[in-house]
């Protein structure tokens, strides 16, 4: 449909967005459309920015601009750099930025606000900072707060992405992992932070017990939040280390060890804590070259508990690095 549009160089297009909208009169009903240089907002009567305003052919259409990059105000050779993904937790936005960028954080925060109805807040994540593998995350748009509720497969986790670590692309992992749990058993979730794998099996699969164990105060109480969220009863929140805390309960019919760069030093603790024919979810980040040496050190630790590992599957979870993967091992000691 034909429509009066005002054309923006795309440096300047996110602040003449806000105007448009501030003074009502940028077409919502009409999609926002770009070019190499320019973006062309439909308005429903001319206004004086200076800009060129012209007549154009519009989609009408719900649909909106969701590719924020189209409407970050910084610099164009900067554009390259700018972030293609982002984690998104309930209403926030988790932003990993290049060096280069990241003094525009406010402006690429914005712009995710402007193109994604879901998101309140962004935050730009300067990595994980402590052996509670929390985020050094700042506010940089939108609402300040850094707490929210998530959910997935309709559960519902209150998350507080700088108390706690929670990542939402495990979701699917979680589900194969609850998927393999029957009814009656008895769950260790040795590194559980605010209880997603435990509150996932609980919730679906009638365990006996999931001990959930964690060292970050912060994430147990999330957790115990998230159990009277999700009206679960069989999980016990534990706060401890996880050597010394599997090592007083009972025997266990599988364990979850998430705790990627440091699971093999915690290996031989497990088994220990298994029942026979017991099964161990192991993940680590891994160079695929050194996944056989891993497994071969991990039977060799099964012998000298009397124990036989067998590999029952293998999953690249994500990708790390082009020559490095998050694996997830199903694996078996008899
Ligand atoms: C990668 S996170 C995994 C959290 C959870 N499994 C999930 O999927 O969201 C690892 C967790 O292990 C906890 N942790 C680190 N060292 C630990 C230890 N020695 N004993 C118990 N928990 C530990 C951290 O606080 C963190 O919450």
């Amino acid at each position: 449909m034909e429509s009066l549009c005002l054309v923006v160089p795309k440096m300047r297009a996110e602040p003449i967005r806000r105007k448009l909208m501030e003074k009502g009169i940028l077409r919502k009903e009409l999609q926002i459309r770009s070019d190499k240089k320019n973006v062309y907002f439909p308005i429903s009567q001319r206004i004086d920015l200076g800009l060129p305003i012209e007549t154009a052919d519009f989609k009408e259409s719900e649909e909106q601009v969701t590719d924020y990059r189209v409407l970050v105000d910084i610099p164009d050779e900067l554009r390259p750099l700018l972030p293609s993904s982002y984690d998104t937790l309930g209403t926030i936005a988790v932003v990993k930025m290049a060096d280069e960028v990241a003094p525009f954080a406010k402006q690429i925060g914005q712009a995710i606000i402007a193109t994604q109805k879901s998101i309140k807040t962004v935050c730009q994540d300067a990595g994980v900072i402590d052996q509670f593998r929390t985020r050094n995350v700042k506010v940089v748009a939108g609402e300040k707060t850094t707490e929210t509720l998530h959910r997935e497969y309709g559960m519902v986790f209150k998350i507080d992405v700088a108390k706690a670590f929670f990542s939402p692309r495990l979701a699917t992992e979680r589900d194969i992992v609850a998927n393999q749990v029957k009814p009656g058993e008895v769950v260790v979730d040795m590194f559980s932070g605010v209880g997603p794998f435990a509150i996932m099996i609980a919730k679906t699969r009638q365990p006996k017990v999931v001990y959930a164990i964690d060292v970050n105060p912060d994430a147990i109480s999330l957790m115990k939040e998230n159990l009277a969220l999700n009206k679960v009863a069989s999980v016990t929140p534990i706060l401890g280390d996880a050597r010394a805390e599997i090592a007083g309960l009972e025997k266990a019919d599988r364990i979850i060890m998430n705790l990627p760069h440091q699971a093999s030093d915690f290996i031989s603790d497990a088994i220990r804590a298994l029942k026979p024919s017991g099964v161990v979810h192991y993940y680590e980040i891994l160079e695929d070259s050194k996944l056989g040496e891993r497994l071969d050190m991990i039977a060799n630790l099964a012998r000298g508990e009397s124990r036989v590992m067998k590999e029952l599957a293998r999953r690249k979870v994500k990708s790390y690095s082009p020559t490095m993967n998050f694996y997830g091992l199903d694996l078996q000691f008899v």
